[in-house]
């Protein structure tokens, strides 16, 4: 499915990062940082072209060829892996999920390798399409059962230190409407 909707030249998403990451990472030292489904990636090339060190997962080839390609010259090491078995042999100071909506064996089990990968004192980012959304917001799957609510979502960060977990708005410029995002933010003990 994700690779049909990834066929063709126009981008799906925006080749823009996501609203919520630059402030993140802004006065951060950059370090290392595992995007986790990056789709076309957006939010891993923005982030490597701040001099990070970016691995870029996704379970889509044909999502992967088109991030290879916009990158460009832009360094990112791509790999083609699902969110929900892939063990990398490192750690990273930041691990990354963006709008990766899933039933809830798979989810947990994609939250657990990425807390896995978090390096100690490293940090946590997600942002997933608020179950909230549904009803107040704009856009994202129209499946309440894939859907973020922190009830859903607290159980898989046990063990870290939450700095955020709960709802931002977000602007959607080409609707006029505001969106209402998950935020999962926070770090690893060392
Ligand atoms: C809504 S898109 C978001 C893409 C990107 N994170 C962004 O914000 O632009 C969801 C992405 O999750 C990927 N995906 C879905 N299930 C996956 C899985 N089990 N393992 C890896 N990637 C998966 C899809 O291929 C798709 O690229």
């Amino acid at each position: 499915m994700w690779d049909d909707r990834y066929k063709g030249s126009d981008l799906v998403w925006s080749a823009e990062p996501n609203i919520f990451l630059p402030p993140l990472v802004e006065g951060v030292t950059a370090g290392s940082a595992l995007d986790v489904a990056c789709g076309e990636g957006r939010n891993a090339i923005w982030l490597a072209r701040q001099s990070w060190a970016v691995t870029a997962t996704d379970f889509s080839p044909v999502g992967i060829d088109k991030a290879r390609e916009l990158a460009g010259d832009t360094q990112v090491d791509w790999v083609v892996a699902d969110a929900t078995t892939y063990e990398p042999d490192t750690t990273f100071d930041l691990v990354m999920i963006f709008y990766l909506h899933l039933p809830e064996d798979q989810i947990a089990a994609a939250f657990e390798r990425a807390v896995a990968a978090v390096a100690p004192g490293g940090t946590l980012f997600a942002v997933g399409h608020a179950l909230s959304n549904l009803t107040d917001g704009y856009g994202g799957p129209p499946i309440p059962e894939i859907l973020w609510s922190k009830e859903r979502i607290d159980p898989y960060v046990d063990g870290l230190d939450i700095i955020e977990l709960g709802e931002r708005e977000r602007y959607v410029e080409a609707a006029d409407a505001t969106a209402l995002d998950l935020i999962v933010w926070a770090t690893k003990p060392r």
